[in-house]
């Protein structure tokens, strides 16, 4: 059976849509935690953002994806600053194949401020602010991951195929 797939990488890099596309085509169900926390808090991310700040967030975060351990036939997708928890690293390893959708930074900031839903991004300057956590994460999107996808060029059926023949590569480390 094809393990589980743990999707990584900034807002914007498409961790939602492949990860519906791969839940269709591999019959995994698909799990987002950002869902998990809106169903679980009932309320928005923006709303829990601006009561308890970004640590009351990566608590609940941190809670949420413990709630998922030893959990198998999923395809998760995560919060893009869920690698931020030195905790969360060797979780997210040990639950399945950990893939980072990554794409340029031109290509992520417009993406990721297509919605107004990025609590992080809502600043006086939100490239700067942008810039800043890129540069901030990609040394630990490449630590924890198994392998990255660069979508730049591709639309999502394209990175949905890449990412299953790199699982297939990868899919030894686990039984679950
Ligand atoms: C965050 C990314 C968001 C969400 C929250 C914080 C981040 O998820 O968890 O706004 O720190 O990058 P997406 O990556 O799905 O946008």
């Amino acid at each position: 059976m094809l393990p589980n797939i743990v999707l990584i990488g900034f807002m914007g890099c498409g961790k939602s849509s492949v990860g519906r596309r791969l839940s269709t085509v591999t019959g995994h169900r698909f799990v987002d935690t950002d869902e998990l926390i809106v169903h679980e808090q009932g309320v928005s991310i923006s709303e829990i953002f601006s009561t308890v700040g970004e640590s009351g967030f990566r608590d609940i975060e941190e809670a949420t994806l413990r709630e998922l351990v030893g959990v198998c036939g999923i395809i998760l997708s995560t919060g893009g600053g869920i690698v931020l928890r030195e905790a969360n690293r060797p979780i997210l390893r040990s639950m399945g194949i950990v893939v980072w959708l990554d794409a340029s930074p031109e290509t992520l900031f417009e993406r990721a401020s297509r919605t107004g839903k990025r609590p992080l991004l809502h600043v006086d300057d939100p490239r700067t602010r942008f810039e800043g956590l890129l540069e901030n994460r990609r040394a630990i999107y490449e630590e924890v991951a198994d392998f990255r996808v660069d979508s730049t060029t591709l639309d999502h059926d394209e990175v949905t195929a890449i990412v299953l023949e790199g699982c297939r590569r990868h899919g030894k480390r686990f039984v679950c």
